[in-house]
């Protein structure tokens, strides 16, 4: 078989794909082979993967389990599509699915299978609540995402993509999310969350606000997209305990934090609180693709056809997500995700006072945000140094010629993400940290000069 190069099938896809393809301009790669935390281009390079799939492979690439259990099921002759008719495939997962659920939101939840993208999850639980509360208005974070549709995109912070698009979702307010690094409200710490809880309790019991009440809250309870930011347990504490005072149901969308990324089954769990509905996408599949919504029964006032999709069905996704859900809700293995964790926070605080264009390391599990930082330039209201994406795109490029991939988000495409698979072992992560701290320390030498 001839053996074609990465450009080759670059210029192939840039001939016939749209012009808003992405990882592509960051990764100018072409994938043949996979396995476990690696992957290899079609001139065989390899790479280890800290994107897998945008956190979607927990378990790596080509599980060997989830692989098997894919084969004998289709070789078993049980239909593979199914609308939302019943199968004992689906059985199975729905079972395992509330079986990871708290106890006291299993006892009366809900699940609703929705077209595969988590920005159907999203459009599905607005929809849901508006319905249930009869009210219009949604209430949403900065730095918060939650898709690209014509509502998730209105509920989104960055407003890039949305600057573009007349007349997304109206009625949707936002709120300042405590991002202590760069604090909306100039405090950081703790004052700034305290800041954030008052501003945001004020706003809603204030009669003179202008801010009729809403059908929903939602959140992530780590921030992925926005740069990786973990809300401190206060800040979600309070918002569950206003949100019920007010009687709005609050979503917890956990479609990039959950499934064990933040050492947690959910990320909301590290606050002891339990939303009126949750939301989860990417693993929850086992790496292909489902999604749905877990609400609170008394939210259940949909009639028959109120949200469908012809792709909810998926029972490869629903065999590989039972497995998926075992193996990742075992509490050895949820240890082993903060251990390691842990491992990559030390060493990157390690590696930032070491040189300057690290601004900031945060995170929770496997879920790490790296902010690049221009050391030459201004400063923010806070005395930080603003948010540098070239610097970043710099550390990014060498890490790609270095073999790892790394994606990149946050403010000014600032923050480099760490959302390896959550089975990575200790030898793959101290490789790729040996050479991230190569790129760091090369871009940080010729930018300080
Ligand atoms: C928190 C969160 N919500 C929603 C979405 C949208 O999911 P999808 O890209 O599958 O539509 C994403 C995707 O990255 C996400 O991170």
């Amino acid at each position: 078989m001839t053996q074609y190069t990465n450009q080759y099938y670059l210029d192939r896809q840039e001939a016939c794909e749209s012009s808003a393809r992405s990882y592509p301009r960051e990764f100018p790669v072409a994938l043949a082979k996979a396995k476990g935390s690696w992957v290899e281009d079609v001139e065989g390079k390899r790479y280890i993967d800290f994107l897998s799939g945008a956190g979607t492979l927990a378990l790596g690439h080509n599980d060997d389990e989830i692989n098997q259990a894919m084969v004998d099921f289709i070789q078993s002759g049980a239909p593979l599509h199914t609308l939302d008719l019943m199968t004992p495939a689906k059985d199975r997962f729905v079972e395992a699915l509330f079986s990871i659920l708290p106890k006291e939101f299993a006892a009366n939840a809900k699940v609703q299978f929705c077209s595969p993208s988590g920005t159907d999850a999203v459009e599905a639980a607005i929809k849901l609540c508006k319905t249930a509360t009869g009210r219009g208005s949604i209430i949403a974070f900065s730095g918060g995402y939650h898709g690209m549709g014509h509502g998730t995109m209105a509920l989104t912070g960055n407003c890039k993509a949305k600057n573009k698009v007349a007349n997304v979702m109206p009625g949707v307010q936002f709120m300042p999310y405590p991002y202590s690094y760069r604090c909306p409200m100039g405090l950081g710490g703790e004052a700034g969350t305290k800041a954030c809880i008052a501003y945001f309790e004020r706003l809603l019991k204030d009669p003179e606000s202008g801010i009729t009440k809403p059908a929903a809250v939602i959140l992530e309870p780590i921030q992925g997209e926005g740069g990786v930011i973990p809300a401190p347990v206060e800040f979600l504490q309070a918002v569950r305990r206003i949100t019920k005072e007010l009687d709005i149901p609050m979503i917890c969308d956990e479609i990039q934090c959950g499934m064990g990324r933040s050492g947690k089954v959910f990320a909301f769990e590290h606050a002891g609180i339990i939303p009126d509905v949750i939301l989860m996408s990417k693993a929850v599949g086992g790496g292909l693709p489902m999604s749905v919504v877990l609400y609170d029964k008394k939210l259940d006032v949909w009639g028959t056809g109120a949200h469908a999709g012809t792709f909810r069905g998926n029972q490869l996704a629903m065999v590989a997500g039972t497995i998926m859900i075992r193996r990742i809700s075992d509490p050895a293995f949820l240890s082993e995700v903060a251990r390691k964790g842990e491992k990559i926070i030390t060493h990157l605080r390690s590696l930032q006072d070491q040189v300057s264009i690290i601004g900031d390391v945060r995170g929770k599990g496997l879920m790490i945000g790296i902010e690049f930082v221009d050391p030459k330039g201004g400063k923010d209201i806070m005395g930080h140094y603003e948010p540098n994406g070239q610097i970043l795109c710099r550390v990014q490029r060498k890490l790609l010629d270095y073999g790892v991939i790394m994606e990149r988000g946050g403010r000014n495409s600032s923050v480099l993400r760490c959302l390896c698979p959550l089975n990575i072992s200790d030898e793959d992560i101290d490789l790729a940290m040996e050479k991230f701290d190569m790129a760091v320390k090369e871009v940080d030498a010729d930018v300080c000069k």
